[in-house]
């Protein structure tokens, strides 16, 4: 059962029992009502007391029911609401520890609430690209009053219940035991009538409209691509503009729209893909976990320093070992830098500061980091070099601790072979800056041991980043699409493209930062050298010498002033470039390509289908282990709009076989090679199936 009924005196109780967050499914739906029909049905039961078992009162209406017959089924969240408002006994929610969504609508729908201190109270469904379905835009305002109910509503953002217990939300706070405290609340009330209903208060605000024009305003400009935090306001609005029933008829029609527009769905696929990215198949998830009380960072330098600051942040003590006293003097100086500018925009206390700072210790001796329990190495990306670093650690490290690498393109599994125990061998691959980006792609090597990848994907939460495991190849899941959408960038330049256009086009899409404008920030000369072996070692991959020929002329980038674009000095901003546009030019006349007029569509879809064409060869050959870990790498690696759900899903949403059809068309243009659909992506078409199911 995933709603238990239980008679306590004259009180029933009914226990919503469907881990892990009481999710209001179909059946727990029903179990409500049956347990509602043998309360009112027993005349020895007075009153009625609804709490949940677990970790949870309610996380809500369950989310995977979206979208599919169950979550239309009845009984729907509005009638188990209406039965519960309608009862004439008495109906108290018990409230704890999680209270959200469709939980806290049913608990508005009871006459009474009581709650323990440290509950999260929220209406989160924007978060999803919806809006509070079951009632919740009329009811909240009319306890909260409307200012405060649209600021939860459109925020999503949960509130601790002990800051709520002064308005009409609580009749009371229990301290000590929940369950007994509302039995002996609904003693007290058991008799009393008449029973209150949230919906008969009347929402009060002076001068409301200017209030709501206000918030229209504000809340426009804030929500970009998303829809559903305007509709939220419109909703809260008809709780005053409206009587309850045509605003909960408002409320639902809003909704019903909402929850099957495309980025409703992408934030849903986001949500669950960041969950699933931690679950590995052949891992089991009771795996013992290897404590990680220490930490040690090998190489001071841009990566080395964003990793240290990652675990001072989350209370671990960590070493950094350079080489030279100046390059660890300089490590050391540009964190505490760092910390020191994010006290000066407030968002860190001197006390924290100094906790943190105090964290993080330097040496130049390998003897006094053999205690930690896990090391990653930042040095050189040179195999040479990873070498000599993990033969040394292979003999101080203590046995036990885990061995880890940021490399960001070399064979995590050669590197572990430098080592007596491959098993203690992963790769922890960062993203730029190492202490904000949320991205860490763990590299499962070919012995990589199973609880060192539990291990890892549990500090990767504990340090706030999202995991995603990756086998070993050739620029794991990120950098190997990356490649695929540059190449296009290049062969776009060459056809008739400037870069700002290209860069245009793409975030108008959605993207963070178009291909050249991000290679600016990042420096070009970095792609530069990687092309330089990459392309050697493999000659029959075609690409654009653009890039070369800049890097060529000395234009690494914002850091020399000039790359794809101009910059003035103290400025970041992108001016576009005579010299650069004449240079690109001359190089389509020196291949014989004569430029045409490039749309918008044709760039988006060259850069977008290629990644997810690589993303297909990625996922048959199991180095990404669902489309959704690829998403998640795009989501939260590469700026990909979250909108869109990430490239797989993206492809889905346009159709895989609308996808092969562009592709054919591409194909029949130059380096026609990049566009061969990979086979999983060719068999999903034709079956009319997509990446995610
Ligand atoms: N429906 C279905 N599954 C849910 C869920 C929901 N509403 N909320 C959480 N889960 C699942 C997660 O997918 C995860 O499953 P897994 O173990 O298989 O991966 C599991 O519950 C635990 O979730 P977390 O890892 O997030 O656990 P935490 O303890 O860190 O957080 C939580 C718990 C705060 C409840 C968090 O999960 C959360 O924010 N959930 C979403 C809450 C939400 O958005 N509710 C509104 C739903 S929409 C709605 O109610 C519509 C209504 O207005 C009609
Ligand atoms: P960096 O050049 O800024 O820093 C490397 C540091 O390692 C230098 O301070 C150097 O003195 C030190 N070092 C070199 N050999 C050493 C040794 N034997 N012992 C101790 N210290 C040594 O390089 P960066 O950018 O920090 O890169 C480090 C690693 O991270 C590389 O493997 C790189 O591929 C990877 N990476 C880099 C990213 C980036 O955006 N810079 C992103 C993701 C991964």
């Amino acid at each position: 059962m995933t709603a238990e009924y239980q008679v306590n005196g004259n009180v029933a109780v009914i226990t919503l029992n469907n881990p892990p967050v009481n999710g209001l499914g179909h059946s727990t739906r029903s179990a409500i009502v049956e347990g509602m029909k043998k309360a009112l049905d027993d005349a020895a039961v007075k009153a009625i007391v609804i709490t949940g078992a677990g970790k949870a009162f309610s996380g809500g209406a369950d989310i995977k029911e979206f979208n599919s017959p169950k979550a239309m089924a009845e009984p729907t969240l509005h009638t188990v609401i209406n039965v519960v408002e309608g009862s004439d006994k008495p109906v108290v929610a018990a409230i704890h520890t999680v209270c959200m969504g469709g939980g806290l609508e049913l608990a508005l729908g009871c006459h009474y609430r009581v709650a323990t201190a440290g509950a999260q109270i929220a209406l989160p469904e924007v978060k999803l690209g919806i809006l509070p379905g079951a009632g919740g835009t009329q009811r909240l305002p009319r306890v909260l009053g409307l200012e405060m109910a649209l600021n939860m509503i459109v925020s999503g953002t949960p509130v601790p219940s002990e800051k709520l217990a002064k308005t009409a939300l609580f009749n009371e706070m229990i301290e000590g035991d929940l369950l007994a405290g509302a039995l002996a609340f609904a003693g007290k009330i058991a008799d009393a009538r008449p029973l209150p209903r949230v919906r008969d208060i009347k929402v009060n605000y002076p001068n409301y409209e200017a209030f709501l024009q206000f918030s229209r305003n504000t809340v426009k400009a804030m929500s970009g691509p998303f829809p559903a935090p305007l509709k939220c306001v419109e909703a809260v609005a008809a709780s005053i503009t409206k009587k309850f029933d045509d605003g909960i008829k408002f409320e639902r029609e809003l909704f019903v729209e909402l929850v099957q527009t495309t980025e409703s769905k992408a934030l849903r696929h986001a949500f669950f893909g960041e969950r699933a990215a931690s679950k590995i198949p052949d891992v089991p998830e009771d795996t013992p976990t290897r404590a990680i009380k220490s930490a040690a960072v090998i190489g001071a330098g841009t990566m080395g320093g964003g990793i240290a600051m990652n675990f001072a942040n989350a209370g671990i003590p960590v070493q950094i070992l350079e080489m030279k006293q100046e390059a660890l003097d300089k490590g050391l100086a540009t964190i505490r830098k760092n910390y020191e500018n994010t006290m000066k925009k407030g968002k860190l206390t001197q006390e924290k500061f100094d906790q943190r700072v105090g964290l993080i210790t330097g040496t130049l001796s390998y003897e006094g980091i053999g205690q930690a329990d896990i090391v990653v190495e930042a040095v050189f990306e040179d195999m040479g070099v990873k070498e000599q670093v993990f033969k040394k650690l292979d003999e101080v490290m203590k046995p036990g601790a885990i061995l880890a690498s940021n490399t960001s393109t070399l064979d995590v599994d050669q590197i572990a072979s430098f080592t007596k125990r491959p098993e203690d061998v992963v790769g922890t691959h960062f993203f730029s800056p190492a202490n904000v980006m949320k991205l860490l792609e763990i590299v499962r090597g070919k012995k990589t041991a199973k609880d060192v990848l539990a291990t890892t994907l549990a500090l990767s939460k504990k340090i706030k980043k999202t995991g995603v495991v990756s086998g070993v190849c050739d620029g794991f899941i990120g950098n190997r699409m990356i490649e695929q959408y540059s190449r296009q960038a290049g062969f776009l330049l060459e056809e008739g493209c400037t870069p700002e256009q290209v860069d245009k086009a793409v975030e108008k899409f959605g993207f963070a930062m178009g291909p050249f404008r991000m290679g600016d920030l990042a420096g070009n000369d970095i792609g530069w050298y990687i092309r330089k072996r990459r392309y050697v070692e493999k000659p029959q991959i075609s690409y654009s010498k653009t890039a070369d020929l800049l890097c060529e002329m000395g234009r690494f980038g914002q850091k020399t002033g000039a790359g794809w674009y101009d910059y003035k000095p103290g400025d970041r901003k992108p001016y576009p470039s005579q010299l650069v546009n004449d240079m690109i030019i001359k190089h389509s006349a020196d291949l014989g390509v004569e430029r045409r007029k490039i749309s918008d569509q044709e760039i988006v879809e060259r850069l977008v289908f290629a990644l997810a064409n690589e993303g297909a060869y990625i996922l048959e050959e199991g180095i990404a282990m669902r489309a959704s870990d690829i998403d998640m790498v795009y989501l939260t690696g590469y700026g990909f709009p979250l909108h869109r759900g990430g490239p797989m899903f993206y492809a889905d949403t346009v159709g895989l076989p609308n996808v092969v059809m562009a592709m054919d068309k591409y194909a029949k243009g130059r380096h026609g090679d990049a566009w061969k659909p990979a086979p999983l992506l060719a068999k999903l078409a034709a079956e009319g199936k997509g990446f995610n199911g």
